[in-house]
């Protein structure tokens, strides 16, 4: 399973990185938004200073909703950089745009997938990605991994060939899950990531090492 890091934050984007075990970066208006960026100048160089700083896949989201206005950003993002995956919302609009996408050679990221029919549309339309947001699900009531198995498995079945991007985790334990659900990406905040590091027999039996350690010298 890939490890993409899901925001626009470039010291948590370096701390993930400098750990060696990241594949990616995914961000969408929200987490772009919370770094103060404004203006569509700003925006399109934080797209280029994460895509310098990691060497794999950064979606990018385009703000629009129309097949035009899709395809439009969708290849101003694209010419930005060779990772840039351009991420487009699951809608009517966004189906076309990303078959449209797929049809000349541009990389793109299905987002705001909350079920089954929506994944298999995403995958029809040829998207690299599909996201399934399973932390909203898991917060909506549902059961979010429940959904990530069951979209494994139907493009299993079908030799669907769009990569299953697990969005939305909210903690190490669904990194987990999504691991054993055959997710091929987990799209993970850095504490997420940083609490998979966590185990307290871990911490007392390295105190107890380091003491026995000191006691030799
Ligand atoms: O980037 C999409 C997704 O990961 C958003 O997560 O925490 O806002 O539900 P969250």
């Amino acid at each position: 399973m890939k490890f993409f890091i899901d925001t626009a934050n470039l010291a948590q984007i370096k701390e993930a990185n400098d750990l060696g075990i990241l594949d990616g970066v995914t961000t969408n208006p929200s987490l772009m938004a919370k770094e103060g960026i404004k203006g569509h100048q700003a925006i399109m160089e934080h797209y280029v200073t994460i895509c310098n700083m990691v060497d794999g896949p950064v979606s990018a989201e385009v703000f629009g909703t129309t097949f035009e206005s899709i395809v439009e950003e969708g290849k101003k993002l694209a010419a930005l950089h060779k990772n840039i995956v351009v991420k487009v919302p699951m809608i009517k609009e966004g189906i076309k745009a990303i078959k449209w996408f797929t049809d000349n050679g541009i990389q793109t990221n299905c987002t705001l997938v909350f079920s089954a029919g929506q994944a298999i549309l995403a995958a029809k339309a040829g998207a690299t990605y599909v996201s399934p947001f399973l932390g909203r699900i898991d917060d909506s009531g549902w059961d979010g991994v429940q959904l990530i198995e069951q979209i494994v498995g139907i493009y299993n079945s079908q030799g669907f060939m769009t990569e299953v991007l697990a969005a939305s985790i909210r903690n190490p334990l669904h990194i987990v899950r999504c691991a054993e659900a055959g997710a091929d990406v987990c799209t993970c905040p850095l504490s997420s990531i940083l609490g998979l590091l966590k185990h307290p027999l871990t911490d007392l039996g390295l105190e107890q090492f380091l003491k026995d350690a000191k006691s030799m010298e």
